[in-house]
């Protein structure tokens, strides 16, 4: 069978030739199909991201709206999905609750289950780019006890989303334009992030030709953990934990240099970056922006840039190159917006389905072969059966 390369983690295979995102780690840049992430997250907004990444182009103003349009053509969900989340405690993790739905929409609109053509691919996409916000809007109104609620066609998409999450029964709703803008942006600096743990479980479950949802619903299980998605609410609970402890950031910064310790900074390191996460960058920022425009104050920000300062200064990390990633601020912004820690990894998950999906399409399109790797082999020679008498 040949020579076998190993390569735990995959830290250095490339697993596929892709146009869509190009990620620099020693220069610290990201750019979406080409245009830097700096730019776009100043510059444009989350509908016309996903449009870029699923298209390869920033739209026409004809092409955006039909886009938009393809997307409010599926904005509900069948009512019998709504059984669905009833049935799941009010204490269940959102991820769990939203990997599990996700699944179950193949169940309701079988129509997009067996794509093959560009045209099915890009409905199938707009089809659960709009579900997908319900499932996420579901998850939190189930997290705090409130009756679920329907999409409204005269919004955007962000706007819609918020929404949905945000209004009261019997209360005036007002759009408040620094919640949606900070979500915009948190979503834009998600979008997508090429071969990562998620996407590539994307492509690889949809390497067999997999229908794009139960595709994204495996991507989604990947992305709940700590070391990927799941970082962001361990982040918070971790600074949570260093406020209630008394603030000693040095000590956090101690344990986590110590190899007899599990303990590990939360939102610090990253796979690819080595210099520093552009995307963090930017967060950090707005992070501060937003808590002055809202006017919080929060320790949790104060404790994080004191941690990210030790450990900055100090030489394990400095050695390892591990600096703040994306999710090391992200929590603060979320969690100023009024969305509960647990919710923080389904925010995730709401920015990168339009990476997801086109990666998927891509894969598809590019006709990859099913994802199949190798292994070296450790375990026991050929030997003969015992009988269970003889054991
Ligand atoms: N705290 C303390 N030490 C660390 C950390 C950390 N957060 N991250 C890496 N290290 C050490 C690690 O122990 C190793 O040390 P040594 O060379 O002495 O054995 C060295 O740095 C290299 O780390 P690695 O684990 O081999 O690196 P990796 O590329 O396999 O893992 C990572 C990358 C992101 C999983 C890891 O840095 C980590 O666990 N970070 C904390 C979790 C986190 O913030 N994840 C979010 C990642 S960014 C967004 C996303 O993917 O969703």
């Amino acid at each position: 069978t040949g020579l076998i390369t190993l390569d735990l983690g995959y830290k250095n295979t490339g697993a596929t030739l892709s146009d869509i995102t190009y990620l620099d780690g020693d220069n610290g840049e990201l750019y979406y199909r080409g245009y830097p992430i700096e730019q776009i997250a100043e510059k444009s907004n989350f509908s016309e991201v996903m449009y870029l990444l699923l298209h390869g182009e920033l739209p026409t103003q004809d092409q955006f709206l039909k886009f938009e349009g393809g997307i409010k053509k599926y904005n509900y969900v069948a009512d019998e999905m709504k059984k669905i989340l009833d049935v799941f405690p009010r204490s269940a993790h959102p991820m769990g609750v939203l990997s599990s739905l996700t699944s179950a929409l193949t169940a309701f609109n079988p129509k997009a289950v067996n794509v093959n053509s560009k045209e099915e691919m890009d409905e199938a996409a707009e089809m659960l780019l709009a579900k997908f916000s319900h499932l996420c809007a579901w998850t939190y109104r189930k997290k705090l006890g409130l009756s679920i609620n329907h999409g409204d066609n005269n919004l955007n998409y962000v706007e819609n989303f918020y929404k949905m999450c945000f209004r009261r029964p019997n209360m005036d709703f007002e759009l408040d334009p620094v919640v949606v803008g900070a979500l915009d942006k948190l979503l834009i600096l998600h979008a997508d992030h090429e071969q990562n743990c998620s996407t590539s479980t994307v492509r690889m479950v949809g390497s067999a030709h997999t229908g794009l949802f139960a595709s994204v619903s495996a991507g989604i299980s990947a992305l709940w953990g700590p070391l990927h998605g799941g970082a962001n609410q361990a982040v918070i609970e971790m600074l949570e934990m260093i406020e209630q402890d008394g603030g000693d950031v040095a000590k956090y910064v101690e344990k986590a240099k110590n190899k007899d310790d599990n303990f590990r900074l939360m939102g610090f390191g990253h796979r690819v970056y080595k210099n520093f996460d552009p995307r963090a960058t930017i967060i950090k920022k707005a992070a501060d922006d937003i808590l002055t425009a809202l006017g919080i104050e929060d320790k949790a920000l104060d404790i994080a840039m004191q941690l990210e300062r030790v450990a900055l200064e100090d030489e394990y990390f400095v050695s390892r190159k591990l600096y703040p990633n994306v999710d090391f601020y992200s929590g603060i912004i979320y969690r100023a917006l009024g969305i509960p820690t647990e919710m923080f990894t389904v925010m995730f998950a709401l920015g990168r389905l339009p990476g997801w999906i086109s990666q998927w399409k891509e894969m598809r399109l590019h006709n990859d072969p099913i994802g199949r790797p190798r292994q070296v082999y450790q375990g026991a020679q050929k030997r003969d059966y015992v009988d269970l008498s003889a054991r």
